[in-house]
């Protein structure tokens, strides 16, 4: 089970889009996707299921809110028991792979600042057992579902840095960051990894902290910027867009996706009413040229980018075990 966080700073730059997109076309190519939406927007949820459903069957018992006000009072709920399956979309799969969803819920909003009353503590042992705690609440609900279940979970975070989002980045392998070919768009993704990297810095220095039970630490990877939104002019991206993708590109450890997604307002504007992302409505000629092939480009490009870092990361560990062994052998001779 792959945990990716889908996560940008800044609202409307198609975190919400790339989610669904990216976890629909996985289950197209045969996977089993959950998708879980951390934004009290719950446009996610809205993009998958019907609002008067929602209201029904899920408000009050199958969100992710739920999930977190449990860890409040003190009780268990499994997390496997709030995921639902979103009807029209997984219709649409004809049994390839599916997609389900943890759902969301306004009220999200407040869990920050009830999740922000646990931290602290009089001694470093017990700022340190509170802070795993609280960061690592949404992990130890991941790794709660049977590891066979699903292949990818994608999180939708909010546009912030509180409390909920970091327990998405403290639970996730992969971050996935959208952006908008604009000024303030790109310069968020620059704050954002830095931000990120201060998180896991401070995550860490807990979890090696001695005493305690054991806490591992985390290592989540900067998969890349997928560009959203995109202008074309004669199968190119307008100059000023193609200015903001090629000034990302340019910054130092900043993956940019080589594919994006194109702008176009009718297609991305109906898709939440019809509950079935963009990428399974097959367009992909006419006036809609490209959108398609764009999107699956963009999953084409994450399949890839994830096996060159696991790749990466195997050597590595490879190395560091070649280097440990011959001491482990010799300390065993005496
Ligand atoms: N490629 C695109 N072309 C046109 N509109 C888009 C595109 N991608 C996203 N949008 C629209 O932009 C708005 C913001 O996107 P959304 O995914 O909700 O962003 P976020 O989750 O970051 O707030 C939505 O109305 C969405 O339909
Ligand atoms: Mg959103």
């Amino acid at each position: 089970m792959r945990v990716i966080s889908v996560i940008n700073y800044k609202g409307g730059v198609g975190k919400t889009t790339l989610t669904a997109n990216v976890g629909t076309e996985l289950a197209w190519r045969g996977h089993n996707v959950l998708l879980i939406d951390l934004d009290p927007q719950s446009s996610l949820t809205f993009s998958l299921i019907r609002p008067e459903e929602w209201h029904e069957r899920y408000k009050d018992r199958y969100t992710i809110k739920a999930w977190y006000d449990a860890f409040e009072s003190g009780n268990e709920l499994p997390m496997q028991n709030l995921i639902i399956s979103p009807q029209r979309v997984n219709d649409r799969l004809d049994g390839n792979g599916r997609v389900d969803l943890l759902c969301s819920h306004l009220g999200l909003i407040n869990v920050d600042l009830h999740l922000a009353a646990h931290l602290g503590g009089t001694t470093l042992q017990q700022s340190k057992r509170k802070f795993v705690e609280v960061h690592g609440r949404l992990a130890e609900g991941l790794s709660s579902l049977s590891q066979e279940a699903y292949d990818v979970v994608l999180i939708d975070c909010p546009p912030n840095f509180n409390i909920v989002t970091k327990t998405a980045l403290v639970a996730c392998d992969g971050i996935l960051i959208p952006a908008k070919p604009d000024y303030l768009s790109t310069l968020g993704t620059t704050y954002l990894a830095r931000n990120v990297n201060m998180l896991i810095e401070e995550y860490n220095s807990y979890a090696n902290l001695p005493g305690g039970d054991p806490v591992e630490v985390i290592d989540p990877q900067v998969l890349g910027v997928v560009f959203l939104m995109v202008q074309e002019y004669d199968g190119e991206p307008i100059a000023s867009h193609r200015q903001y993708i090629a000034e990302i590109s340019r910054t130092e450890d900043m993956h940019v996706f080589p594919h994006y997604i194109k702008r176009n307002d009718t297609l991305f504007g109906d898709a939440p009413k019809n509950g079935v992302p963009v990428v399974l409505q097959g367009y992909d000629s006419g006036r809609y040229g490209g959108v398609a092939s764009g999107l699956t480009g963009v999953v084409d490009d994450l399949a890839g980018r994830i096996t060159e870092i696991e790749a990466s990361m195997a050597q590595q560990e490879e190395e560091e075990q070649g280097r440990t062994l011959p001491r482990v052998v010799w300390s065993n001779e005496w």
